[in-house]
């Protein structure tokens, strides 16, 4: 996985390989510039999320199906973006195109429960192992709600995460990511940090990372603050990290997490908003065989439709059957989503689509793998599920710090621009993984390491 007869990578090599690749995308997408300086005007930067924007300017999309986009600009792309993983059934798929269509046709929302939302709930009891459940319309809203519930079920105020770990935009969680490297802190004891203006720093107080893959920290660390009466009500987590591209829990991490919060009497929360559907029927719940106490559950849930969901045990769920947190939203459960959900539960993600997801993802990341050895780039190819990247970094990334202090953004940024110009739709950013989706073939795979061989070998001429 790393190997130690890399080559180096002229610097000038990578940038003057950049400006071509970027000069070449601005002429193809001269429409996408064009609704660009139109947006601008109504939409603050042009976007409708600040993780839309894209420097000179976003690339726009028409429509997409089954495995492929296109965008405003008529570039033919696969894609492999898929809403940040949202849509691992593949665009505009028929099975929840007809359960959507057949919803519409009988009111789309009642705020009131529907049948759709009892059937969810049993199918992902099921996958997950937790036997109660309640919806949102969000990540951001499943992990909000899940800290407010594990906050009442211990009484306390503080939490604990991974440091550089997304779990969406409310303040509680907007604390301790995209630190540069060297205001981390000691491994020991990383800074809390807001991401961005109008976070409280009272919210912020109340927030304290540790690095991932190192149970041993996170044990001190939470001695520490039970010591100062500031035990965390909650450890909220991905059990494999989905915004360093990927990271995987070394061997004993998670099972060691487990017994640790469960003799502290700390909440564990999987964050599964991007493994949820995608990297396993049961998520990283099934992959890793660990049980937490809670899971919360969003963007691939309702096969395109905003949904999220929280997984909680019995004991938890008291708290909010018994009305000690009030767990609400006017769309909650809205059964558009709900019909979206269930037959993309039941009749898209299959075992036999997790197979084939499983397929195409050991052939691409044992594509991607073969060119950095036979090209000896200073990097490593890495997956699971649906999900994997290429991860440009001399050594293994284990956490947030090794990623900050080896991964090479400008390999990152030149392999998206030649993805972008070369018919492949990637997320911008190069924190991101690729998504695969069950429409994905073996001829989207191949491209996809074609061009990837293209980059190495131009990198290297
Ligand atoms: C792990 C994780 N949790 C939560 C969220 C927030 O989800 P949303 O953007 O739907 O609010 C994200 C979004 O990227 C995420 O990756």
């Amino acid at each position: 996985m790393t190997p130690t007869d890399t080559i180096t990578i002229p610097r000038e090599r990578i940038a003057e390989l950049t400006e071509r690749e970027a000069r070449r995308l601005d002429e193809r997408t001269q429409a996408s510039r064009r609704m660009y300086e139109r947006a601008r005007r109504p939409l603050a930067g042009g976007v409708a999320s600040s993780y839309q924007s894209r420097d000179p300017w976003p690339i726009y999309l028409e429509r997409g199906e089954g495995p492929k986009v296109w965008d405003v600009d008529d570039n033919e792309m696969w894609d492999f973006h898929n809403g940040f993983g949202s849509m691992v059934q593949g665009h505009a798929h028929p099975a929840i195109g007809r359960a959507v269509t057949e919803r519409y046709t009988s009111g789309t929302h009642f705020a009131a429960p529907t049948e759709d939302a009892v059937v969810v709930a049993e199918e992902l009891a099921r996958r997950f192992r937790l036997p109660k459940w309640r919806y949102t319309n969000s990540g951001s809203e499943s992990t909000m709600d899940a800290i407010r519930i594990a906050r009442a079920y211990t009484g306390r105020d503080d939490v604990m995460k991974i440091f550089g770990s997304y779990h969406g935009h409310h303040d509680t969680v907007m604390v301790s990511i995209g630190v540069e490297y060297d205001r981390i802190g000691p491994h020991e004891r990383p800074v809390s940090l807001p991401y961005g203006g109008g976070i409280p720093q009272s919210t912020v107080d109340h927030v304290f990372a540790v690095h991932f893959n190192d149970a041993e920290s996170m044990e001190r660390r939470i001695v520490e603050l039970d010591r100062e009466g500031r035990k965390p009500a909650c450890v909220i987590m991905e059990a494999a990290m989905m915004n360093l591209g990927v990271v995987l829990p070394e061997p004993g991490y998670l099972e060691a997490v487990r017994e640790i919060t469960a003799r502290h009497g700390v909440v564990l929360i999987f964050d599964e908003v991007k493994t949820g559907i995608c990297i396993a029927a049961g998520g990283a719940v099934e992959r890793f065989g660990v049980l937490p106490d809670m899971v919360t559950l969003a963007k691939a849930l309702g096969g395109g439709l905003p949904s999220g969901a929280i997984g909680m045990s019995e004991e938890i769920a008291r708290v909010v059957e018994d009305g000690t947190v009030y767990q609400v939203g006017t769309y909650n459960g809205n059964p558009l989503g709900m019909a979206a959900a269930r037959a993309s539960l039941l009749e898209v993600m299959t075992p036999e689509a997790y197979e084939h997801l499983d397929r195409l993802n050991d052939r691409i990341v044992e594509g991607c793998q073969a060119v950095v050895d036979e090209y000896r780039l200073p990097g490593y190819a890495i997956g699971i599920g649906s999900k994997g990247c290429v991860t440009f970094a001399p050594v293994k990334v284990v956490d947030y710090e090794t990623f900050k202090a080896h991964q090479d953004a400008e390999l990152a940024e030149l392999a998206w621009l030649y993805n972008a110009n070369r018919g492949i739709f990637m997320t911008p950013g190069r924190e991101e993984e690729w998504t695969l989706s069950v429409t994905h073939t073996e001829e989207a795979i191949d491209h996809y390491i074609a061009v990837f061989r293209e980059m190495a070998a131009d990198l290297t001429a």
